[in-house]
């Protein structure tokens, strides 16, 4: 990829629901650029198109009309069949309920990322105990999701999302279950992966979690009313 290219390119983006016979226009004409190591903020009343311009630049639904981009290739132009390992080689999710696997333990959950990936059993083990300790979780490797706290399970599941080397990590109120205090401790680790280049888009409600990313973009009914650095 070309460096001066954008991660991610979204066109004209539009996105309408059926509801019965009654049509829902969750995103209208979309377009915005990002650069690598960018860490963006969402934000934007309930029902204005954040979860919506999520699953479509992660592939999770296909948009009425207009691209997305991820490192220069139109991802929505890829057959439905391909969705699955454009979204396992590119993107990286993490959602507000940590979605881990329980009968799995930290270091079992980051590998499985990598087993669909068809990354060896040697690199994958070396990759997951690498991401965990990054993520302070080196005493917690052989635990299960329900012997960690919320924090620590927010921070295997951004371990999972980095595992396999994402373009971009898309991430929908991935402090919305956390206390203050962990939540801090989620943003700044956020934070200091956009500073080594991973670029984040994170959908938050929480405006202390909004005012420390370095760009905001704000929806209103399915348009970008504001976008800001900061
Ligand atoms: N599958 C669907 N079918 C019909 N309408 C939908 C569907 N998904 C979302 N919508 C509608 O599209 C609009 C945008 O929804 P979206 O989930 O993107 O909002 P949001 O900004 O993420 O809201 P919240 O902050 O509450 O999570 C809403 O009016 C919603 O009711
Ligand atoms: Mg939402």
């Amino acid at each position: 990829m070309n460096e001066r290219e954008p991660v991610l390119s979204v066109r004209n983006l539009s996105k309408t629901y059926m509801q019965g016979k009654i049509p829902v226009h969750a995103l209208t004409d979309v377009s915005f650029d990002v650069k690598k190591g960018e860490f963006i903020s969402i934000v934007g009343p309930s029902g204005s198109g954040k979860s919506t311009l999520l699953s479509m630049m992660g592939l999770l639904d296909k948009p009425t009309s207009g691209s997305v981009f991820i490192d220069g290739m139109e991802v929505t132009k890829a057959k439905e069949g391909d969705a699955p390992k454009i979204r396992r080689e590119k993107i990286g999710f993490v959602f507000q309920r940590f979605n881990l696997i329980p009968t799995l333990t930290a270091l079992e959950n980051v590998d499985i990322a990598m087993r669909f990936a068809r990354v060896s059993k040697h690199k994958r083990k070396e990759r997951s105990v690498e991401l965990l300790t990054q993520m302070g979780l080196e005493g917690r490797m052989k635990h299960k999701p329900s012997e960690l706290s919320g924090g620590e399970q927010q921070r295997v599941a951004i371990a999972r999302a980095m595992s396999n080397h994402p373009a971009i990590i898309l991430a929908d109120e991935p402090t919305g279950e956390v206390d203050t205090k962990t939540r801090d401790m989620i943003v700044a680790l956020l934070k200091e992966l956009c500073e080594k280049g991973q670029t984040i888009l994170v959908v938050t409600h929480d405006m202390d979690v909004a005012e420390k990313t370095s760009r905001r973009i704000t929806m209103r009914d399915g348009k970008i009313a504001s976008d800001t650095q900061q």
